[in-house]
């Protein structure tokens, strides 16, 4: 079996729920289910015996030693983090614990349950660290994509204990033999993304008639991957990618901010002609930026293509349609996750985004 870290979470559930479509080899998922957790995710597995829910901590030296040493994992993929940029400008302390120390710990316990293995089963073990490629910095519009070997400058709070955490999993390999791979993605959309990102947030404040803010003038660029793809690609290189190796993982969708916007609103004028406020663009608000707001992310993903022939399925036109009508599909799931914590923290942050 595999343990997975953070399957609770967007990116970690998507992977959970399309690992037990594609194998039958079961799922030991440990989350601490903080705000960003929710059980909700992983409803289509109830009942499947293939998926084992543990709540707790990856930085909880006993827990992961004791959860290692009965489950026998023969890969450990490490989703589990705090993601959220702008909650790493409010409130940095969480971050370094988790993504810093929480991914110490979890290496320690990784190490010591690794050097306890035959030879067979450690040359055959895989730690997989999943990362952003957030950490090299920030491009310049004329500047090329991030490769492997571009120099971490991560600039946010959120990146920077991201970064910390790669340099940690890579000297675990340098120094102890442990079988990393570390993979840099950009960002993720599609189903059961929490509506504090900038995707499902404009989705979920265009259905409910609230404006859309939109950090500065728009004009930052991101690199869209339609989240199935993000975990076909990590399933491509804990098969097939060599030990001590980075890939860089992105979907060559260079959009502005002010584009992905303005597509939303054109495809839910589309798919939501009833809406009490069209066009949907009428909503678009520009708002004060992000403190340190990135200009520009992209990705060179090269190396994964050439050497293990992974590339994404979707578009960004077919992905984002598939996730805007996902959000209309499941309107439930969107009422549940915005009435709990989520609302203190819309309020605050946008408090110090005036319009
Ligand atoms: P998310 O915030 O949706 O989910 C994170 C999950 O980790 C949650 O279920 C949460 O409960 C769990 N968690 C947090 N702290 C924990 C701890 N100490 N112990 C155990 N579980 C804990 O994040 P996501 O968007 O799914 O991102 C998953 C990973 O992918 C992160 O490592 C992130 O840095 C990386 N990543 C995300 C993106 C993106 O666009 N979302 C892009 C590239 C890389
Ligand atoms: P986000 O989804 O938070 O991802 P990241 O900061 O990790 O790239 O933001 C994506 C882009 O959208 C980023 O440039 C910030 C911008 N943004 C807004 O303009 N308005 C918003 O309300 C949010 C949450 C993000």
């Amino acid at each position: 079996m595999i343990l997975v870290t953070g399957g609770a979470g967007f990116i970690g559930a998507n992977f959970v729920i399309d690992w037990l479509a594609a194998h039958d080899e079961a799922v030991v998922n440990l989350d601490k289910l903080t705000y960003a957790g929710n059980l909700e995710n992983l409803r289509s597995l109830q009942g499947d015996a293939r998926h084992v829910f543990e709540q707790g901590d990856i930085g909880d030296r006993a827990r992961v030693d004791a959860l290692l040493q009965r489950h026998r994992p023969r890969a450990v993929i490490n989703f589990a983090a705090e993601s959220h940029v702008d909650r790493s400008i409010h409130g940095p302390a969480e971050f370094v614990q988790t993504n810093v120390v929480g991914t110490f710990n979890l290496l320690e316990s990784v190490r010591a349950h690794w050097s306890t293995l035959a030879a067979e089963e450690q040359a055959a073990f895989r730690f997989l660290h999943v990362s952003t490629d957030e950490v090299y910095g920030s491009l310049d519009p004329a500047d090329p994509a991030f490769s492997e070997t571009t120099a971490y400058a991560p600039n946010s709070p959120y990146s920077a204990s991201k970064a910390a955490s790669d340099h940690l999993v890579r000297a675990y390999h340098h120094t102890y033999g442990l079988p990393v791979l570390t993979t840099n993605c950009s960002n993720n959309y599609g189903p059961l993304q929490f509506p504090e990102k900038l995707i499902p947030l404009v989705i979920h404040n265009a259905l409910a008639g609230k404006p859309l803010p939109i950090y500065g003038d728009g004009s930052n660029v991101r690199d869209w991957l339609y989240v199935s793809d993000h975990c076909s690609a990590i399933r491509r290189v804990l098969g097939a990618g060599r030990v001590g190796e980075v890939y860089n993982i992105g979907g060559c969708n260079e959009k502005t901010n002010l584009e992905v916007v303005k597509t939303l609103c054109a495809i839910l004028d589309e798919l939501h002609p009833d809406s009490p406020v069209m066009p949907h663009a009428s909503l678009i608000t520009f708002v004060k930026d992000r403190a340190g707001h990135d200009r520009r992310y992209a990705i060179d993903a090269g190396k994964i293509e050439r050497e293990l022939g992974w590339t994404p399925s979707e578009t960004f036109e077919s992905g984002i349609r598939k996730t805007v009508a996902w959000y209309l599909e499941n309107q439930d799931w969107v009422k549940h996750v915005t009435s709990g914590e989520y609302r203190h923290w819309v309020s605050r942050n946008y408090a110090e985004h005036p319009a």
